[in-house]
């Protein structure tokens, strides 16, 4: 997308651009651990070296480094735009009867709540029974049509039409057995709308939708302006669903390590197996902010922690959050 709002960077802003550089270098050589996704097949093989980052200030100034034009598949970020999606389909309300917004601190695909928190409500929608709920509300009756849905809300934040990585898709659709399962469960309480099947491969599409960190840092701008769009002028999402996105992906978007995420980043996140991390600075009045008017990070590097997180994309995080004050705390 072309940004006619790009300017001159400032001071910190250059500054901000040569530590970033440094920084990159450093994480990509000295951090080894994590490994990529290997229960999803078509993501075993991606190179677990990469680390690349793009970070667009709400002035529109571009920051990037590293690999940061490798394209990915999104994953469990898409559960952020799936859950704005449905709120704007259906309402707040109606989603929320249907999905919780509690943390849970289990495995992203853990299925044991499901039945001990009665009657059966998902916890959160960025955990994978709360986000195949999500996906079946999405407007339509079938998968073509929720999908077709889905992509007119990405193309109304990114401009682009998404593509879906078919290798992935199938990988995931021929080894889903939990998601299955998970859905076939949601489905009986009936807190999932529609076919089964239809739902999954809503939901297993959705992940497979390629990105690169760009697109990603652009939806966390607008989430950070609280659903303005910046380039297109307008406001695309709710102020009360930005915020309620925010508040869901800063307590349950880094599954069971949003705490620790929270404590020692202090910025809302989602994250993907595929590696990919969706973040953003609100605008803040820290003076020694680059971005003082708020931004929005995309992250890549395909090796994961037993999370479900980027090791090197946490890592990278959480030095820039430290050296820059970025924590909304
Ligand atoms: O449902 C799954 O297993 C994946 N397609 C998405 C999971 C995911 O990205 C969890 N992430 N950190």
């Amino acid at each position: 997308m072309k940004r006619e709002i790009e300017q001159e960077m400032s001071y910190l802003q250059v500054t901000a651009k040569e530590q970033l550089h440094e920084w990159v270098e450093q994480i990509k050589e000295f951090s080894s651990e994590g490994k990529t996704a290997d229960y999803i097949p078509a993501l075993k093989d991606m190179d677990s070296s990469q680390l690349g980052i793009c970070l667009i200030g709400a002035d529109g100034t571009v920051i990037q480094s590293g690999d940061y034009e490798s394209v990915f598949t999104l994953q469990s970020i898409s559960k952020v735009i799936s859950f704005i999606a449905a709120c704007l389909c259906c309402g707040i309300p109606y989603v929320l009867e249907r999905v919780d917004v509690e943390p849970t601190g289990d495995a992203f695909n853990s299925i044991i709540r499901l039945e001990m928190h009665k009657p059966g409500k998902p916890f959160n929608p960025m955990i994978n029974a709360g986000a195949l709920t999500v996906s079946s509300l999405l407007s339509g009756e079938t998968a073509k049509e929720k999908l077709s849905y889905l992509f007119d809300v990405i193309i109304m934040l990114t401009g682009k039409t998404p593509l879906i990585n078919e290798t992935v898709f199938e990988s995931e659709w021929q080894t889903s057995h939990r998601n299955r399962a998970l859905a076939y469960y949601l489905k009986e309480t009936n807190y999932l709308q529609g076919e089964v099947e239809e739902v999954l491969e809503v939901y297993l599409k959705q992940c497979s939708i390629e990105v690169t960190t760009e697109d990603i840092a652009l939806i966390g701008l607008i989430l950070s302006l609280d659903g303005y769009h910046p380039v297109f002028h307008k406001q695309v999402i709710p102020k009360e669903v930005a915020k309620l996105t925010k508040a869901l992906m800063l307590t349950c978007g880094m599954y069971n390590a949003s705490g620790k995420f929270a404590a020692f980043v202090g910025m809302p996140a989602k994250s993907g197996v595929s590696g990919g991390i969706m973040s953003l600075v609100p605008p803040n009045t820290k003076k020694q902010s680059p971005f003082p008017d708020g931004c929005g990070i995309g992250i890549y590097s395909p090796a994961i922690d037993e999370y479900g997180n980027s090791v090197k994309g946490v890592t990278l995080l959480k030095k820039i959050a430290k050296e820059w004050d970025l924590s909304i705390f």
